[in-house]
């Protein structure tokens, strides 16, 4: 359920149409809908209320500030990933106690900022981290609570490449090693190792891998408390899917009472790192066709946006639904290969798609692209990341602006030995005078 709808021909996020968003901005761009992130984060809160639960949405799916500043609002802690995130967290208003620090290879120097800045917990993937980490609190004088997260070894069954709770993935500690890890820490100073943490994949879609990783999790949990270790806090990431296709992912209720049946009997605190279900579906990218080109085989819808601003297509072969934003009068559709303006044919969104017969200038917007899109932009082809707006009723605003090229080449420069030198000077240094078309 989102809040990009059809009225009176044209398609509005909330009560903003999208073509006064395409005056203000041009295209491409990203749009957010504030009123369906904060339906999908109430959704959630509400399916595990009967917890004790914590939500530190997953920054990692869409770090706007604008979009972690909504979701602070309601309540939500952070999951970060890196120091980078936790520093738009905080931006954004979540308070430092209320954010997690994950990640498989976070740095000394990322753990020390972020136990200064005073991080609610960090979630130790491996024994060198808790190597490193024993030596920073111990120079430190200070004590930080610690999950440890372990690899169950249960499969996800979603995409390989982003599945994370085989053995064979780089991820958290094996089941069995767990306990060892724990009595070391135990041994250290300033480490207060109080949770379990485990995150098996993304966007899953079915309960029973979930349901078998957290089993497995309150054994560990039983076991780790014969030991003598004073578990308090299970950590159970997020992953839970999204209908970009027709898919049925479990619902936040069916998930809660999962979640009740295999962890709620151990007294613990939960938390939960949702992302994408939180800000898939609150966002779309909007672009324009620049050409329509007839193929030998087939017809090519060439539009603004690419690969560099929405890359899930190439990378996993994902499938996001496009539709146009002025709605189509006629029920008749032609098939179109959606591709972007870059110079290589993985730079396609989407092969044989069925769409209302498409001219040069009509606006398209791929849905759910609101998360794992803008934060995996990059700026290939030297192509400046794209303006991110963010919906609220009938406001909006532009919540990351359009890049330039300047942006681009003002970190960058030439050599002295080149002759370095001002690089916005040299572009109109090399400029030659247009020839006359007699010439
Ligand atoms: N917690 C941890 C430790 C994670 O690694 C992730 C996602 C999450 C929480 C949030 O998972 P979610 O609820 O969003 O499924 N770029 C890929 C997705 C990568 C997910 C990485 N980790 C995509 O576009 O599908």
């Amino acid at each position: 359920m989102d809040h990009f709808n059809y009225r009176d021909g044209r398609l509005y996020a909330e009560d903003v149409a999208l073509d006064d968003i395409i005056d203000a901005v041009g295209t491409p761009f990203y749009c957010y809908s504030s009123a369906t992130l904060e339906r999908h984060y109430r959704v959630f809160a509400e399916a595990v209320a009967g917890l004790d639960a914590h939500i530190y949405y997953a920054v990692k799916a869409n770090s706007n500030l604008g979009v972690i500043a909504t979701l602070a609002r309601l309540g939500a802690g952070a999951d970060v990933v890196s120091i980078g995130e936790m520093k738009k967290a905080m931006a954004a208003g979540v308070p430092a106690d209320r954010i997690v620090f994950s990640g498989v290879g976070k740095s000394e120097a990322e753990l020390a900022e972020a136990i200064d800045l005073g991080v609610h917990q960090i979630n130790v993937e491996s024994e060198p981290e808790l190597e490193v980490l024993g030596r920073i609190v111990a120079a430190k004088g200070v004590t930080v609570p610690i999950a440890i997260r372990v690899n169950p070894d249960v499969d996800a069954r979603t995409h390989a490449k982003i599945s994370t709770g085989k053995a064979e993935n780089k991820f958290g500690i094996e089941l069995a090693r767990v306990p060892a890890v724990f009595s070391r820490a135990r041994d250290l100073v300033g480490i207060n190792a109080r949770a379990v943490a485990v995150h098996i994949g993304s966007q899953l879609t079915d309960l029973e891998p979930y349901r078998q990783a957290y089993g497995r999790v309150a054994d560990l949990v039983r076991a780790l408390r014969a030991d003598g270790h004073d578990i308090s806090v299970v950590d159970l990431g997020g992953g839970l899917g999204i209908d970009y296709q027709g898919e049925v992912p479990p619902s936040p209720a069916d998930y809660g009472a999962m979640v009740s049946e295999t962890v709620g009997v151990l007294g613990c605190a939960v938390a939960f790192e949702p992302g994408r279900m939180i800000a898939g579906n609150a966002g779309i990218l909007v672009s324009r066709v620049i050409y329509v080109k007839q193929g030998l085989s087939r017809s090519f819808a060439i539009i603004d946006a690419a690969m560099n601003d929405l890359i899930r297509p190439t990378l996993y072969d994902a499938y996001h639904e496009i539709v146009t934003v002025r709605e189509a009068v006629s029920a008749t559709r032609e098939t179109y290969d959606i591709v972007g303006p870059i110079c290589e044919t993985g730079d396609t969104f989407a092969t044989g798609r069925a769409l209302p017969a498409l001219d040069a200038g009509d606006a398209l917007a791929f849905r759910t692209a609101g998360a794992y899109g803008a934060v995996m932009a990059s700026t290939y082809n030297a192509r400046p990341l794209v303006p991110e707006v963010l919906v609220c009723g009938d406001r909006f605003d532009v919540v990351a602006r359009r890049f330039t090229v300047e942006d681009q080449m003002a970190r960058e420069s030439i050599p002295d030995w080149l002759g370095g030198g001002d690089v916005a000077e040299a572009v109109v240094a090399h400029a030659t005078i247009a020839r006359k078309a007699s010439a």
